[in-house]
């Protein structure tokens, strides 16, 4: 039987229209691995919970973790960025689908009750929300070792995990899948990057000429500042760590104080992991330039104060799906997408599908990894095993038909020697 809430079945049709687009585009989850998983089976009889964007790239994870053998739970990382049609599409197929577009915060915890309620084994979060609430509301997954290991998909996620892991509270093992070479350098890099293209989405603009302001040199907004460049913008970066700093000045960027970018900047877009990258004081807001576009990519909802702006601002009015105009007491007009949340996923449907078949490549063979080696991880993090890693990067490389070269025994031996020298 299958247990779900979603918010409307008969969307399936168009939801699996969406899951083969993707298909089409994730070779390596989709296809090497999902048709060794079918003969193999080597998650069979194992739960697997995700608290992740229910995209359709999400859906096709589902789909290989399923055709290794796994019961498969799913329930949204983020109130927005569901797609209704692909939860239905889902459903139809036998995956256990709590989400639905536009939950509220209590919603969104009910649907990841409704998952850690079927005692996974393995679970797959994005953002930290389903396993921390695994912690507080259901120790006895993790004393009775159910819960085997965790994965955790996103940079803010796992920097909750590694503050857990520090004062010792995180009592399971912990996968930082974020952190992987083939996850962050591609995901983090190429789609959030390209997810400036959901800010021109969100307002139609030009970018050509505009002043944009990146707040952020990281894997995401160096990827963002890169694209934002190409498109013909005045880019500033702002930064508070002085070698991502000087690496975005070197790349050609302009490198402020974000006080400073305000009264000229015509697009401001964050994604840092960190709270108020705009101070939430109104006396900052009356610096925006008139018609300032604000948008985040980063996981949560707090980089830009959308609080404080909505409680200064004397009018707040809806001007298309998921933007919104805010009128300040002075008249200046403020922009801003998808009330702060990740304008990438919410806008639009988040990043390329190419990119997520090797972060979900990885989710599929460390879900495998965990079968495998179960009862052999203690509790904290446990990092991604460079194999798995480098495997992704060469089973993708095989989908797009490339070779590379391979070490010799004696260039091996040199690389990782000392004796031989000038
Ligand atoms: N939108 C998406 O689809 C998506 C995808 C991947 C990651 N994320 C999220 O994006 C955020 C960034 O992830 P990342 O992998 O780029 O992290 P990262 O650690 O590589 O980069 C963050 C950068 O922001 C800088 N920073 C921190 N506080 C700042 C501040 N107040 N002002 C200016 N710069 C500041 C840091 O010094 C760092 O260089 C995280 O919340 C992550 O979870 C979103």
């Amino acid at each position: 039987m299958v247990n779900y809430k979603v918010a409307d079945e008969s969307l399936a049709e168009k939801g699996k229209e969406a899951l083969y687009i993707a298909e089409r585009k994730m070779p390596v989850t989709v296809k090497i691995i999902r048709e060794r998983f079918t003969k193999e089976k080597p998650l069979k009889g194992v739960v697997i919970a995700g608290c992740l964007h229910i995209t359709k790239e999400t859906g096709n994870l589902a789909r290989t973790l399923k055709a290794g053998g796994a019961e498969v739970y799913l329930c949204g990382s983020n109130p927005l960025s569901t797609q209704d049609d692909v939860a239905a599409a889902l459903v139809e197929e036998g995956v256990n689908v709590f989400a639905w577009h536009g939950n509220t915060d209590e919603e969104f915890y009910w649907c990841i009750r409704q998952c850690l309620k079927a005692k996974p084994n393995i679970l797959i979060d994005d953002g930290a929300d389903m396993i921390v609430t695994a912690h507080k509301e259901f120790p006895e997954l993790i004393e009775e070792g159910i819960i085997i290991g965790c994965q955790e998909e996103t940079t803010t996620g796992v920097k909750r995990f590694r503050a857990m892991d520090k004062q010792g509270v995180l009592k399971v093992p912990l996968f930082p899948v974020n952190d992987a070479r083939c996850k962050n350098q591609f995901d983090n890099e190429l789609g959030t990057g390209q997810g400036v293209i959901s800010a021109i989405y969100g307002m139609h603009i030009l970018f050509a000429g505009k002043d944009v302001v990146i707040a952020g040199y990281g894997h995401c907004s160096s990827g963002m500042a890169l694209r934002a460049k190409g498109l013909g913008a005045n880019v500033t970066v702002t930064e508070v760590d002085p070698i991502k700093a000087l690496q975005a000045k070197f790349a050609g960027f302009d490198v402020k104080p974000i006080l400073k970018t305000l009264p000229e900047a015509d697009v401001i877009l964050t994604a840092t992991g960190c709270k108020h990258v705009i101070p939430p004081k109104p006396e900052i807001f009356d610096t925006f330039k008139d018609g300032v576009i604000l948008g985040n990519l980063g996981h949560f909802d707090i980089e830009i104060p959308t609080k404080q702006l909505y409680d200064y601002a004397k009018e707040v009015k809806p001007i298309r799906k998921h933007v919104e105009e805010l009128t300040l007491p002075g008249g200046k007009k403020i922009y801003l997408l998808a009330k702060g949340r990740l304008a990438n996923l919410v806008l639009s449907e988040g990043h390329p599908s190419e990119v997520m078949d090797m972060s979900f490549a990885l989710q599929s063979l460390i879900s495998e990894y965990i079968v495998k080696n179960k009862g052999s991880f203690k509790p904290g993090i446990i990092e991604i095993p460079t194999e798995i890693d480098n495997k992704v990067g060469y089973l993708k490389l095989q989908s797009m038909g490339i070779e590379i070269d391979e070490l010799t025994g004696e260039q091996y031996n040199y690389i990782h020697g000392y004796l031989e020298g000038t």
